[in-house]
């Protein structure tokens, strides 16, 4: 059979910025910026970006365009051996959809609640029924789009989404910078605080949020870049990168402004987007049109990134055991909803709790941050030490220096930073 291919670079770079721009722009970006020396954070977190996540991101690509084929069977093609390592990858990223899934699911259901405007209380949202009905219907989404294949799902998605995204992104931005507090808000957003620079922390926060908000490391951009066909791809992560950082700088200038307006806690997650926000969404002007703007964008921001963490196990089924798309899509959705019911069920009347934890913040600890670094880790180990570097090169090009820095960088220097923040965010968590 023949290799499905996106329609355009185009096509290809707005899917790629669809599973980059998630959650992780508009709610966890801004509040780590906040809590980690305003404008100073820029500094390592700009750092993490360039020097770190995107020659990852150029090495996933290079390893899916030429290759060809999904994360499982690419590391079986670096090595019989490491192809346990390939599905483990997998593993990983089908647990974090499975509880991602459950957030999105949630921003969905709000985003009908303002359609409809019909606000409701997020205790009274999660001890009913709806979270599970949500929770099954965003799954059939994520499931309709990822089974109509790369380029008539998920491209064609994206193609639609994105312009939307970016759309009320503005919108919000001009809202937001003309209230009382925008002036307050920014300055708790920006001002720079160098001292927070030499605490060994905030860097791993920034590597942290820096591979979490570019779905780097996961077999992601291996899979995309695998319908590719010869493409610069120096350009297409620098393209993909600088738009993940200016949404996620935009979505600071709206949450923060919005925050000091209505005098809201400035915090992050679950409380800001669905608490907070919405208790003042049902109370000024124009409120539930804001709230449905403000929700749609989320909502587009998670879609598009849940639908790429599916095709990762969609796509290495396929290549690695010759399923049909349907067939595929079919299992890994029943194995994701299965895997996301713990987590979907945590928030509701049951309460599922260890160590007096939600199950879903576990999921994301124990699956989104720290398996993430495991993951790109083993990614850039098993690439960078045991796979033939020529035809990488071939892919990349550049100048012979630039080649040297770039090998060092995917042999000892991503591996180092990503093993000093795995466990930075243990000692963090354990103090
Ligand atoms: N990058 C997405 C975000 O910012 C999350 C994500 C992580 C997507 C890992 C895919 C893989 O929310």
């Amino acid at each position: 059979m023949v290799r499905e291919r996106w329609s355009s670079w185009t096509g290809f770079i707005l899917a790629s910025i669809g599973s980059a721009v998630g959650i992780g722009n508009i709610w966890r970006f801004p509040y780590i910026v906040g809590q980690n020396g305003g404008g100073a954070f820029l500094i390592p977190y700009l750092i993490s970006v360039f020097l770190f996540a995107l020659p990852l991101m150029m090495l996933e690509l290079a390893i899916g365009r030429h290759l060809q084929t999904s994360v499982g069977p690419a590391f079986r093609a670096i090595g019989e051996r490491f192809f346990p390592v390939g599905i483990l990858i997998v593993a990983i990223i089908s647990l974090i959809l499975s509880y991602y899934l459950v957030i999105t699911s949630w921003v969905f259901a709000y985003t009908l609640f303002f359609a409809l405007n019909r606000p409701v209380e997020f205790e009274a949202f999660t001890n009913s029924y709806y979270p599970l009905i949500f929770f099954l219907l965003t799954g059939l989404v994520v499931y309709a789009t990822v089974r109509s294949g790369v380029r008539e799902g998920i491209e064609r998605l994206s193609r639609y989404l994105i312009p939307v995204l970016v759309a009320i992104l503005l919108i919000l931005a001009a809202y937001a910078l003309t209230g009382s507090g925008a002036l307050a808000g920014i300055a708790f957003y920006l001002t720079p605080d160098t001292s927070r620079l030499s605490d060994p922390l905030v860097w791993a926060a920034a590597f942290g949020q820096a591979f979490f908000s570019l779905s780097v490391g996961m077999g992601i951009l291996i899979t995309y870049g695998s319908y590719l066909g010869r493409t610069n791809i120096f350009r297409s992560a620098s393209v993909i990168a600088v738009a993940d950082i200016l949404i996620a700088l935009l979505a600071g200038l709206i949450i923060f402004p919005l925050v000091f307006s209505f005098g809201l806690d400035p915090a992050a997650g679950v409380n800001l987007a669905f608490v907070a926000l919405p208790s003042v969404f049902g109370s000024v002007p124009f409120g539930a049109v804001l709230g449905l703007l403000f929700f749609t964008m989320l909502f587009v921001a998670a879609l598009t990134s849940a639908v790429s963490m599916l095709e990762v196990p969609v796509a290495t089924i396929i290549d690695s055991y010759g399923y049909s798309r349907g067939r595929a899509t079919r299992l890994v959705f029943c194995a994701v909803m299965l895997l996301g019911l713990p987590s979907a069920l945590s928030y509701t009347a049951l309460r599922l709790e260890l160590f007096e934890t939600p199950l879903l913040d576990l999921g994301d600890y124990a699956f989104g941050t720290l398996g993430l670094i495991v993951a790109g880790l083993l990614v850039s180990i098993v690439a960078g030490w045991f796979m033939n570097q020529d035809w990488i090169f071939d892919e990349i090009g550049g100048s012979e220096r630039m080649q040297r820095v770039f090998r060092f960088l995917i042999r000892y220097a991503i591996p180092l930073v990503l093993s000093v923040t795995l466990l930075a965010q243990i000692v963090r968590s354990a103090g």
